[in-house]
């Protein structure tokens, strides 16, 4: 059995603010794992439960769902038991969609819970497919009508209570086209062109020479 496992965002909580891929996935899957607060697996304090429910009625499909108890503790055994219900639920099925708030790639357990899945099954996590999505900062940007960043504004995205050392992820935008990359440092870049588009490329390393204006770095935050 080909198994498929989703992650998906779901944006900060309008329906409309999920993507047509976040849409297609549902459609495509036959069960949607959704976090719940609520140890005996009822969804009364599942924002992305209620954010799933309307997904469903606007695409008139009808899906099973399955409740991941995630209580927010930052435990790892909480991730190792959520990625349990994971794996279980593609044991039943074959393409299964797991749902977090916002974009993944913000504050989001579902790197945590995609490290155990690489050691535990590494053929579902290298078919996995993470589907970005609105974040919350996005949608405030938009419904103040305030821009984030404009000219030669930076943005920064502050954890507000951090348990430790706060590291730090570096996105870097707007290059000239023939400038060398040396002066943007060291650490573990990925360098990003035309993403989504004709000629897609994407560099696990910082390119030497930037090519096009379409170009964005990311130098990762270090985690052990
Ligand atoms: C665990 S983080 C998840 C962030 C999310 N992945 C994102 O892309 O925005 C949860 C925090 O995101 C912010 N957040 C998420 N959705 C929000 C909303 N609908 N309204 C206000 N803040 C929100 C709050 O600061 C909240 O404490």
């Amino acid at each position: 059995m080909n198994q498929k496992l989703y992650m998906v965002s779901l944006g900060p909580g309008d329906v409309e603010l999920l993507t047509l891929k976040a849409l297609n996935a549902f459609k495509e899957c036959d069960a949607i794992c959704v976090p719940t607060k609520s140890e005996d697996g009822t969804f009364t304090k599942s924002i992305t439960h209620t954010i799933v429910i309307e997904a469903l009625a606007l695409l008139g499909v009808d899906k099973k769902l399955i409740p991941v108890y995630s209580p927010m503790r930052f435990n790892p055994k909480d991730w190792e038991d959520e990625v349990d219900v994971v794996l279980d639920t593609l044991k039943e099925n074959k393409k299964v969609c797991f749902v977090t708030l916002g974009d993944a790639g913000i504050y989001s357990s579902i790197y945590y819970l995609l490290e155990i899945i690489k050691e535990k099954k590494s053929t579902i996590y290298e078919s996995c497919e993470v589907i970005a999505g609105v974040t919350s900062f996005s949608a405030a940007s938009a419904v103040s009508k305030k821009a984030l960043c404009l000219g030669d504004e930076a943005l920064t995205i502050k954890p507000i209570n951090p348990r430790g050392e706060v590291k730090t992820t570096e996105i870097l935008m707007r290059p000239r086209i023939g400038m060398d990359t040396k002066l943007l440092g060291e650490g573990d870049f990925y360098t990003y062109e035309n993403m989504y588009l004709r000629d897609e490329k994407i560099t696990p390393s910082k390119i030497g020479k930037v090519k096009r204006y379409m170009t964005l770095f990311i130098n990762y935050a270090i985690r052990n």
